[in-house]
């Protein structure tokens, strides 16, 4: 993955990106990002990115200037495809952080700050509008870090070894948009509380059928929506089925019909 980030806030995305598994990765050959300061794409003596909004309003805008100047630059070497994140934009999921860790062109993060950015960024360069969720931060420098790290990580290698991004919770290979099973590590008790002694019985088949019915009944409790289109197995729905007959005492014995 390549990546650019435009923003006023370098020192931001560069403290995230210099640790960790973002730093791993760019070691592995996994990821490329380099950090443009827009205001170095400024042309007046006070390196101005912001201006008050036209028609008035509380706030200041990013100007348009020093950002079309810099993807200009940009758009000289490499084919780019341009993410602008904002809370105006689609929701990021699983599926895009995918998408995204297949993408072979650059990829440019322009992020916003202070009331937005001036309407002709979008008009004209037409980016992939992005947001974290229904909320509003100070800027886009976060939200562009997260839907990087969840991209990052799904990058052959990126993280050291292929399985650990392949099972976990929402990932398409193993539990395909379900939750994952829980984890547990020694000692094998803990407070009182015991391992559960299938994770001892070393009997691969048995663990693996036991962590599916998990993930099936953590899905069922914490986020029933992602059950709604899953092609499940008749065991399956049975077994959802009497999980919701006891917890919620439904007296309609098909989860397909729901009793929620
Ligand atoms: N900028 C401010 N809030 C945001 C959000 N929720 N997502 C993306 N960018 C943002």
């Amino acid at each position: 993955m390549r990546i650019e980030v435009l923003t006023i806030f370098p020192e931001m995305i560069k403290s995230v990106l210099e640790s960790s598994i973002m730093k791993k990765a760019q070691e592995r050959g996994c990821l490329e990002v380099n950090v443009i300061n827009i205001r170095d794409y400024t042309e007046d003596k006070h390196r101005t990115v912001d201006d008050y909004p036209y028609g008035g309003g509380s706030g200041m805008l990013l100007k348009a200037g020093p950002i079309f100047s810099a993807v200009d630059e940009l758009k000289k070497k490499d084919e780019l495809r341009i993410l602008m994140t904002t809370p105006k934009g689609r929701v990021f999921n699983q599926d895009m952080a995918l998408d995204l860790s297949l993408e072979k062109k650059k990829i440019v993060f322009i992020c916003g700050h202070y009331e937005g950015i001036d309407e002709r960024v979008r008009i004209l360069l037409k980016p992939e509008e992005v947001s974290i969720g229904d909320y509003v931060l100070t800027g886009g420098e976060l939200a562009a870090l997260v839907v990087i790290d969840a991209s990052v990580r799904l990058i052959p290698g990126a993280l050291g070894n292929d399985r650990s991004s392949a099972d976990d919770s929402f990932s398409g290979q193993i539990n395909t948009g379900l939750l994952e099973y829980p984890h547990y590590t020694r000692p094998a008790e803990f407070r009182k509380l015991k391992v559960p002694r299938m994770l001892l019985s070393g009997n691969h088949k048995k663990i693996a059928a036991w962590r599916r019915k998990r993930t099936l009944f953590n899905t069922l409790m914490k986020r029933p929506d992602l059950l709604e289109n899953l092609d499940l197995t008749a065991e399956e729905a049975g077994f959802l089925n009497e999980i919701k007959t006891r917890k919620f005492g439904c007296k309609k014995r098909s989860y397909a019909n729901g009793c929620s």
